[in-house]
């Protein structure tokens, strides 16, 4: 009889304790990976060695060019777009992005030149976000706010190498991260790639895909610095915008949206027509640094932003299916960072059009959701198109 009590006990113990066992996520797994350049004509995807990580990471650079001669270089640090070379309308190049010659410029403090961000770009109000009733805490790296995904972000890892060659649709190049559950704060094991394919007829694609093991939220996004003139070459104030968007997100003085979404007719805000950057930026103060709410509602690609600078003739389009896009104009750039070719940057030497969902989203249940689920997959888009006039 206590032989048999005793393993009536033991098995009680094991069943409680295998139905107590928290179930283990498995992280999700980035496919195989078969580098390999081609080259077809003179489009051509290229691979040469952009120097290590302080720890040791072996960092590269990919060179795709097409036919017209435009060559965009990006490394698998932080995704980032190292320069983007592209024809004015006499078919001379310039590199029309800030940013380094050699890799120890991105190791070091940037404003996330050329970058992708993530896990969620720009700001999330006071650092955290609610889902499913639970506080997620992420790192306070902008004031008491959350910026472009925390200390260590996507734009400062070191991203694998996926693919490299060229296609039906260009020269191209895919990168993947696994970003951990919990990193920076954020819920589930996220698997992120990002291509980049340069196109035939002149377009930078670049295309982002993720998926979770756990419900988090997601907001991915290129942070180029664009000079249409050439890098370090001036400011961008003579380059005239135009942004399809009726309305932008108001924010406070953290630039934590406040939920209201004002109409920019009549004020300094309004580029729905072909303005100058700098015909009305001393009116807002500290320069624009604005989400716009995309026309298109996102969803589908369309025409966001035409931006054409007239001493070159360069003009650049950006279609995305993101429903909204930040305007920022550099305005915290004072001259303190030496870039490309020995270029020092000054304030309002560059502008960028980040394609985004709306700041604080994960807080303001009346923007579009940027929530990812397990199952659901985040596909999205954004292609610049440059032609000259
Ligand atoms: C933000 C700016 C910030 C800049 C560089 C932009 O996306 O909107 O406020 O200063 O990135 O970090």
């Amino acid at each position: 009889m206590k032989a048999r009590a005793w393993i009536m006990l033991v098995l009680a113990v094991a069943v409680i304790s295998m139905s107590g066992c928290k179930k283990k996520e498995t992280p999700v797994k980035a496919p195989e990976v078969k580098p390999e350049a081609k080259e077809i004509g003179q489009m051509s995807a290229n691979k040469e060695s952009f120097g290590k990580t302080p720890d040791g990471k072996q960092v590269d650079l990919y060179i795709l060019t097409n036919n017209s001669g435009i060559t965009a270089k990006i490394t698998n640090f932080g995704g980032i777009v190292v320069s983007l070379e592209v024809p004015d309308r006499d078919g001379n190049l310039a590199d029309i992005t800030l940013g380094f010659d050699k890799l120890d410029g991105y190791l070091g403090e940037h404003p996330y030149f050329g970058a992708i961000v993530g896990r969620y770009a720009n700001r999330i109000g006071k650092a955290e976000f609610k889902l499913d009733g639970k506080v997620y805490k992420l790192a306070a790296n902008n004031d008491e706010n959350h910026l472009h995904g925390g200390i260590k972000g996507f734009d400062k890892v070191v991203w694998r190498l996926e693919d490299i060659g060229v296609n039906a649709e260009g020269a191209m190049v895919k990168l993947s991260y696994i970003s951990q559950d919990g990193e920076e704060g954020y819920p589930g094991n996220l698997a992120c790639s990002v291509i980049y394919t340069l196109t035939e007829d002149d377009k930078l694609k670049i295309s982002y895909e993720a998926e979770t093991d756990k419900k988090t939220v997601v907001n991915l996004t290129n942070h180029a610095y664009y000079n249409l003139a050439g890098q370090g070459n001036g400011d961008i104030l003579g380059h005239e915008l135009t942004i399809n968007a009726d309305k932008y997100t108001v924010v406070d003085e953290g630039l934590i949206p406040t939920g209201e979404n004002r109409n920019v007719k009549g004020t300094p805000m309004d580029f729905t027509t072909a303005m100058t950057i700098g015909s009305r930026i001393a009116q807002v103060e500290g320069g624009y640094d604005h989400n716009y709410v995309l026309n298109s509602g996102g969803g589908t690609l369309a025409l966001a932003v035409k931006v054409h600078e007239p001493t070159s003739g360069r003009i650049m389009e950006i279609h995305t299916d993101q429903p909204g896009v930040q305007f920022y104009t550099g305005n915290f750039l004072d001259g303190s960072i030496k870039g490309k070719a020995g270029k020092v940057y000054q304030k309002h030497y560059g502008f960028c059009l980040e394609t985004q969902h709306f700041p604080d989203s994960p807080n303001k249940p009346d923007f579009p959701s940027v929530v990812l689920n397990p199952g659901q997959k985040y596909a999205t888009q954004t292609v610049h198109r440059f032609y000259t006039k």
